[in-house]
């Protein structure tokens, strides 16, 4: 199967020459090529460049995509997600806009533990059925990675639930998925009163289970104020780490608590959130390789204090976007909406926000070997926009730009 786009009006590689990810200026540089061409055999790109520097005989047998009036980007990569849950939160959501705070809603026994308990309701097949409409309409609008975790289980059998849930539908669509445990997500209820309790059975069972079982790549901690503390969050990381799982944090995202440091220290692939961020916190990322995964969708959707996105890319660290898809603190799984909200409220430049859509987002999943840009060698996954030019993307908000999604090499129909 071969397939060729060409007549490229603006072609966005975000090529890195073998780079896991790109900082400071380098997440300025798309490597446009103008008038482009990509060539694609079967799931991997075999051919890109000029279309002066094509030889039309490479079309033979070849399906052919005219993207004269189009723009071409590497698909999205989101790289942090709670898109298995159970329900909806439209009434917190109203008690926030008559002014409850996020924390006032989780201390009366909403927020996380709301879903909880809808999910615990919930069986495997109808997590399934919500989440397989939310991949759908993710790859419509341009997402073709995406993570998932769990945490709205916070039991053995429930979590274990939710991780198989994600492992089906990760073998039954189209869209790559990755699989983080994130069991340490807030205190069940039956364990109120003995969090150490929970965590033992965080690091004495669930993580050797699901590890032996490969129910997940990635183990990531929910460290804040009345979740977990610096310390439990190294003891249950350590732990997941000794059973062959990466690390990813949430960290910083109430009050700076020092997750970033801990991230560093403990070489998380990313740590996520990062509102509260120091400039020690910044320090200590720049000087390490974790990605800083940031999720502007949260800090718009309730109104709190956005992270310094400008600070910490000037520093060298390297930045990453994703959406955060959850039913409480983000309900959109939009990657340009995401990319809007990083121009305007967190001053990062339009190409800023591609790389740290694509790139980085994939090296925040350890997948920037086969994703993130286009380049040959990679899987082919590329998205045209019918838009005259890529700074559009987060310009003209509210509108899916999508003509047509490429998924490993196969043009997407809805
Ligand atoms: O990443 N901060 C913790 N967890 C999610 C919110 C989950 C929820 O409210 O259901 C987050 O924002
Ligand atoms: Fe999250």
């Amino acid at each position: 199967m071969k397939l060729a786009l060409i007549n490229i009006k603006q072609l966005v590689t975000v090529a890195s020459q073998g780079k896991r990810m790109k900082v400071g200026a380098e997440m300025r540089d798309l490597g446009i090529i103008e008038n482009g061409a990509v060539m694609i055999e079967n799931e991997t790109i075999t051919w890109v460049g000029r279309m002066e520097d094509l030889s039309m005989g490479d079309l033979n047998e070849t399906d052919v995509v005219d993207c004269t009036n189009y723009v071409v980007i590497p698909g999205f990569v989101d790289s942090h997600t709670h898109l298995v849950f159970a329900g909806s939160r439209e009434d917190e959501f109203a008690m926030r806009s008559a002014g409850a705070t996020y924390q006032e809603i989780a201390e009366r026994g909403g927020g996380i533990l709301n879903t909880v308990r809808r999910v615990r309701a919930a069986s495997k097949k109808e997590l399934k059925k919500f989440a397989r409409k939310y991949i759908h309409n993710m790859l419509k609008q341009g997402t073709t990675v995406v993570e998932i975790k769990s945490g709205y289980g916070l039991d053995m059998d429930n979590e274990i639930k939710m991780l198989e849930a994600i492992a089906e539908l990760g073998r039954e669509e189209v869209m790559t998925i990755v699989s983080t445990f994130l069991g340490a997500h807030a205190i069940p209820p039956e364990f109120k009163e003995n969090k150490s309790d929970y965590i033992r059975l965080i690091t004495n069972k669930m993580i050797p289970y699901i590890a032996q079982r490969n129910l997940a790549e990635f183990c990531d901690v929910f460290c804040e104020q009345g979740y977990f503390d610096l310390q439990e969050t190294e003891t249950i990381l350590s732990s997941a780490k000794q059973a062959g799982l990466a690390l990813k944090l949430h960290a910083e995202e109430l009050s700076p608590l020092g997750g970033s440091e801990l991230a560093a220290r403990l070489n998380t692939f990313s740590v996520d959130h990062l509102e509260h961020i120091t400039e020690n916190g910044i320090k200590a990322l720049a000087e390490s390789q974790t990605v800083a995964t940031l999720l502007p969708g949260v800090s718009f959707f309730l109104n709190h204090q956005y992270a310094p996105a400008r600070a910490m890319i000037d520093a060298g660290v390297p930045v990453a976007i994703a959406t955060d898809f959850n039913p409480g603190s983000c309900m959109s799984y939009s990657m340009p909406l995401m990319m809007t909200i990083a121009c305007t409220h967190m001053k990062m430049t339009p190409e800023e926000t591609i790389t740290a859509t694509t790139l980085n987002a994939a090296a925040a999943l350890n997948r920037s070997h086969e994703y993130g840009s286009i380049e040959v060698g990679k899987k082919a996954d590329v998205v045209i926009f019918d838009i005259p030019n890529y700074k559009f993307l987060p310009y003209h908000f509210g509108e899916n730009h999508v003509y047509r999604t490429i998924k490993h090499g196969v043009l997407l129909e809805f």
